[in-house]
């Protein structure tokens, strides 16, 4: 499973992106307006940290400007990806966009139904949000492994973005469910490493180590 790092604060991605592991970037227009930042000077910024897909949200919900504002958010890298709210314009501009080459991730969905219909539409991922169903008192999780199911069993090539993400159990789940990418606010990415036993016991090798006066090199 890929990891994305879903934020717009340049400072926390460029840490993330220092350890290696992580292979793009998700944004939307909260997070935008967070980083208090200029939307496409920020995407090129974070386009210019990483080859790999870094997604860009259009801001209209009318098809047209959809397609226009996708096409223009497409010019500022190749590596940028043009997120589209999953609405019969967010659909339409989909297969516009697709049909030109333009790589989509189709955002803000919430059933099995909404994914095929976006994995119909062309979208070259899908974005199912965990969390805000686990809000409502639901199972989000469920809906991945439905995606999966329905994805595998009417051969869709529509990329699993896990998205909505509150925590490590999340991200695990995510991945033993077959979710082609999970999108990760830099706080969860962190807490997927840190264990206080990781910590006790390296403090614990390291002080014994000293305590021998040997030296490896
Ligand atoms: C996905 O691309 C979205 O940016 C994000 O995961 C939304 O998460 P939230 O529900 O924590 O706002």
């Amino acid at each position: 499973m890929k990891i994305f790092i879903d934020t717009a604060d340049t400072d926390e991605l460029r840490a993330a992106f220092d350890t290696g592991l992580v292979d793009g970037c998700t944004t939307n227009p909260s997070l935008i307006a967070k980083s208090g930042k200029d939307f496409k000077e920020v995407i090129a910024e974070i386009c210019g940290m990483t080859d790999g897909p870094v997604s860009a949200e259009v801001a209209s919900t009318e098809a047209d400007m959809m397609i226009k504002e996708g096409k223009r958010l497409a010019e500022i890298a190749d590596n940028v990806v043009v997120k589209l709210p999953l609405t019969w314009d967010g659909l339409k501009a989909c297969r516009a966009l697709t049909a030109d080459g333009i790589d989509t991730n189709v955002t803000l969905c919430f059933t099995a139904t909404q994914a095929w219909l976006a994995a119909k539409a062309g979208a070259t991922y899908i974005s199912p949000f965990i969390g805000r169903l686990d809000d409502l008192g639901q199972q989000g999780m469920e809906l991945i492994g439905e995606i999966r199911a329905l994805y595998d069993a009417q051969d869709y090539d529509t990329q699993i973005l896990a998205a909505s993400i509150r925590g490590p159990l999340h991200v695990k789940e995510a991945a033993l469910l077959g979710a082609d990418v999970a999108t990760i606010p830099p706080k969860v990415f962190n807490a997927l490493l840190s264990h206080p036993l990781t910590d006790k016991g390296l403090d614990a090798f390291v002080k014994d180590w000293a305590g021998t006066g040997q030296s490896i090199l």
